[in-house]
């Protein structure tokens, strides 16, 4: 800390950490529970289009502005025929799902989820099945998806309607197949040798498409961070990321070491990085592999998985976390580590993005936006162009699981074409209000634009159906800039984003 007791954050816009990928702000849609039936997919809605897609839910997805949308699992693609879900509707069979223990129905599918991307403007990323699936599924997904009409599962999609092809740029080897409980799991070397002869097959089919390798599920995995270096020793030339996973939690109803998870992320990044160096160096390569922290969330209170499931019925209501006022601020730190993180990490992917551990929950006939919608939105609207670093002098407190931290946690983008400068900042105190400075080093700052705030004085208070908007991001009165210094106070547990014109 400084001299005074006000907190300070010094801006430098020469001072760029990386360019931020707009894939950044990304999401995650499975066949699970209640994410694609009665989530996306919901013909019996009084909310469902033509198509059966739910207008209500594509207009929050298209407000927060998904780039690309992982799909169709997490543990439901290691299981998956994809050949079930083309075709017409009324042939296509009911499977017993095993991963969710659901029955998988089979009504939406690869053509569904393209149709549904381009209704919310986004970008595919699909998954192939890695466990109980074929290298030769794999390229004749790509076949369907990407190949010009003249062969067969090309054919195949101009018959169910699509003549020209998708052009599927971005594509999972697998999903987790580090862990136990993934249907058809393979030890880091034979995960290698498949995912391989995987791509090699995807690759031959559409050379421009990117894969993502499967890294660990978590960083407390026994496997971790050895998968990682061993998958990635053996694909790297083949591969443009590398996946992560993580799931936050606060089990311990330890909020202050709940509220600095920031560094548990930093710390998990900053360790697969540093794998990613070590086998670009070790292969003498000249290729870059990338992150792609393609699950992330917090998810701890909706656990009913091992005994209950989907107990064989159609979209079950599995993993539904209600999210409250602390789970969004670990959120927002999430998002800034994205950006203080955004050299190496270009992807990143919400898990999911309705219903199953996710930002909006509906019922037949209405949804809801919980929390954790409201960071996501500040930082998909305003967080473009380079990420820089910060000086942050900020009080610290004492945590049980991380020590002493800072009290503030904060990250910027600046977007030189839009002449825009975006700074986000958690106040991670239970109950201090804090002063704080921004200053600009190189730049004279015209006015802030815009000043946004989620915050509360009950870290567990939530939004539910009865008073859905009791937290969301509300504007506050924008601080004037005086000789190039904004002064704000910050209450405690609270998230704020500003919008500064350069
Ligand atoms: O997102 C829920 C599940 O969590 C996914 O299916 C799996 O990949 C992860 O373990």
């Amino acid at each position: 800390m400084s001299d005074s007791d006000t907190a300070r954050i010094t801006i430098d816009t020469k001072r760029v950490i990386g360019e931020i990928s707009p894939l950044l702000f990304s999401g995650f849609a499975e066949h699970m529970g209640r994410c694609v039936y009665e989530g996306i997919y919901e013909p019996a809605s009084p909310q469902a289009d033509e198509n059966g897609l739910r207008v209500d839910v594509l207009a929050a997805l298209r407000e927060l502005n998904y780039r690309s949308m992982r799909y169709p699992g997490g543990n439901f693609v290691s299981g998956y025929r994809w050949e079930d879900g083309i075709g017409p509707r009324e042939r296509r069979p009911v499977r017993r799902e095993l991963a969710w223990q659901s029955l998988e129905t089979n009504q939406f599918g690869t053509d569904e989820f393209i149709r549904f991307c381009r209704e919310i403007g986004t970008e595919p990323m699909l998954a192939v099945n890695m466990g109980t699936g074929t290298i030769q599924d794999a390229a004749n997904l790509v076949e369907y998806c990407n190949a010009p009409t003249g062969s067969h599962y090309a054919n195949m999609r101009a018959s169910n309607g699509q003549e020209e092809p998708y052009g599927v740029k971005y594509w999972c080897l697998g999903n987790e197949m580090d862990g136990p409980w993934q249907i058809g799991h393979l030890d880091a070397v034979d995960y290698a040798r498949k995912a391989r002869e995987a791509a090699k097959l995807m690759r031959l089919q559409d050379e421009t498409i990117q894969l993502v390798l499967c890294g660990s599920s978590s960083s407390k995995m026994p496997t971790y961070p050895d998968w990682d270096r061993i998958s990635l020793e053996r694909c790297w030339d083949l591969v443009a990321y590398h996946s992560m996973h993580y799931y936050a939690n606060n089990l311990e109803d330890d909020t202050p070491s709940y509220l600095s998870l920031s560094a548990a992320f930093e710390d998990y990044i900053d360790t697969v990085a540093a794998v990613l160096r070590y086998v670009k160096a070790k292969t003498r390569s000249k290729h870059d592999v990338y992150l792609s922290w393609d699950e992330w969330n917090v998810w701890y209170k909706a656990r009913e998985m091992s005994d209950k499931r989907g107990r064989w019925t159609e979209a079950p209501h599995l993993i539904e976390e209600v999210y409250n006022l602390e789970d969004a601020l670990v959120v927002a730190q999430w998002l800034n580590v994205f950006l203080r993180r955004a050299d190496v990490l270009k992807i990143a992917c919400i898990a999911q993005i309705v219903n199953v551990i996710a930002p909006i929950l509906t019922t037949t006939d209405s949804l809801l936006k919980q929390t954790i919608y409201y960071p996501l939105l500040m930082f998909s609207q305003m967080a473009s162009g380079n990420s820089l670093d910060l000086l942050v002098e900020s009080p610290r407190y004492e945590t049980k699981q991380f020590g002493d931290m800072p009290l503030l946690d904060a990250s910027s983008a600046h977007d030189e074409a839009a002449g825009r400068n975006s700074i986000f900042i958690v106040n991670r105190s239970l109950i201090e209000g804090m002063p704080i400075e921004i200053r600009w080093g190189d730049v004279a700052p015209k006015r802030i634009t815009s000043a946004h705030q989620l915050s509360g004085d009950d870290p567990k208070a939530y939004n539910s159906w009865k008073d859905p908007n009791h937290l969301t991001t509300r504007p506050i009165y924008a601080p004037k800039i005086i000789d190039g210094v904004a002064q704000l106070s910050l209450p405690p547990l609270s998230f704020t984003a500003l919008g500064v014109e350069l």
